[in-house]
């Protein structure tokens, strides 16, 4: 063997699971938020979280040594605090909070992720419909005090993007915009409150809008932003400057794509522009591993949904007439493709 081979990445890898897990029952037990009231000790963290104490000090303590804490003095007697970037956005209080999505991928995706072997033999989707029971979106719509949170969740998520995707995309010679399968109305909202010459609307399914119709009064965009009802797959795209989609096109199948993309085509007038926020992958497919991965988690959540290339995203947008395309890089993993008539 080579004296510079070395198994450590193997080894950060394939153990990946430990510091995820650890973060995500920590989001789930509430540390974060309960050490936004100040800092504690692990005997009074112990007390608050109903921790047992054989865990208590290697819980607590390899969350301040993979980042996610920070403590004051021994572990015996040093009191425990939020960094920086747990308090905000993993304490439950916090405007923004993005701990939804981890209670989610805490509850749901962590089992279903143990089974992508069987996802990986047989194509199949390995979530609640794995064993008969309603898909987590039907059973969403009709509870809308977890929808409302699932919609929180995704809007934690999506936050960097949009506001990446208000300031770097050039609003200058459009005067209208739709966001599609817009959720709580957040992109609407970013894109009217950064350009005030944008008159903006958000669509979603009907037992979203009133959740998207309070959030937006309480940006104080009310009268700015609307909030309408439109199903995607069974209706036509409103007609507007700017058709935007974020976290939609990958749910779907090649064919459902392909219909989307031609809907917004005949929606956009001549010079209108198509967007679709994601995590396109990069071309060469060896780099997104973030994409490549989502990719992977439509095959555990959905029948036939992937994630695509910006090349991908090219070659359907101009077999539906578009004149060019572009990918622009958002926030971290994610990119808006831009697809203009
Ligand atoms: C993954 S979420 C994305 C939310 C938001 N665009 C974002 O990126 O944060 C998918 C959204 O599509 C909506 N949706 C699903 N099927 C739809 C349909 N047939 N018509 C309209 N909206 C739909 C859901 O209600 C949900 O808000």
């Amino acid at each position: 063997m080579q004296d510079h081979v070395s198994p450590e990445q193997i080894l950060q890898i394939g153990f990946g699971f430990w510091p995820s897990k650890t973060l995500l029952s920590a989001v789930e037990l509430g540390v974060f938020t309960v050490l936004a009231n100040g800092p504690m000790t692990g005997a009074q963290l112990q007390d608050a979280l109903e921790l047992h104490p054989r865990a208590t000090s290697d819980f607590l303590d390899t969350l301040v040594s993979i980042g996610l804490l920070n403590r004051d003095g021994p572990s015996a007697s040093g009191r425990y605090s939020n960094t920086p970037s747990t308090a905000a956005f993993l304490d439950r209080k916090s405007p923004t909070y993005i701990g939804g999505l981890f209670e989610m991928a805490n509850a749901r995706l962590y089992p279903f992720w143990a089974d992508l072997t069987a996802a990986l033999k047989t194509g199949k989707p390995q979530n609640e419909v794995k064993n008969g029971n309603p898909a987590l979106f039907d059973t969403l719509y009709s509870d809308p005090a977890r929808l409302e949170q699932f919609m929180d969740a995704m809007s934690g998520v999506s936050m960097g993007n949009f506001a990446a995707f208000a300031d770097k995309f050039d609003f200058s010679t459009y005067k209208t915009m739709a966001d599609i399968g817009g959720a709580t109305g957040q992109l609407a909202s970013f894109v009217a409150r950064r350009h005030p010459h944008m008159s903006c609307a958000s669509y979603d399914l009907a037992a979203v809008q009133p959740i998207a119709e309070r959030r937006i009064k309480e940006r104080g965009l009310e009268g700015r932003v609307k909030a309408g009802v439109l199903d995607f797959l069974k209706q036509d795209l409103p007609n507007v400057d700017v058709i935007t989609t974020s976290n939609i096109l990958h749910d779907w199948d090649l064919a459902t794509k392909k219909m989307l993309i031609a809907k917004a085509y005949r929606a956009l007038p001549q010079g209108g522009a198509f967007v679709a926020i994601e995590n396109v992958i990069d071309d060469e497919r060896r780099r997104n591993a973030f994409g490549l991965m989502m990719s992977l988690n439509m095959l555990i959540e959905t029948g036939s949904g992937f994630d695509y290339t910006g090349a991908q995203f090219n070659e359907w947008c101009k077999e539906a007439g578009f004149k060019r395309t572009e990918v622009i890089h958002l926030a971290g993993p994610a990119s808006a493709a831009l697809a203009y008539k």
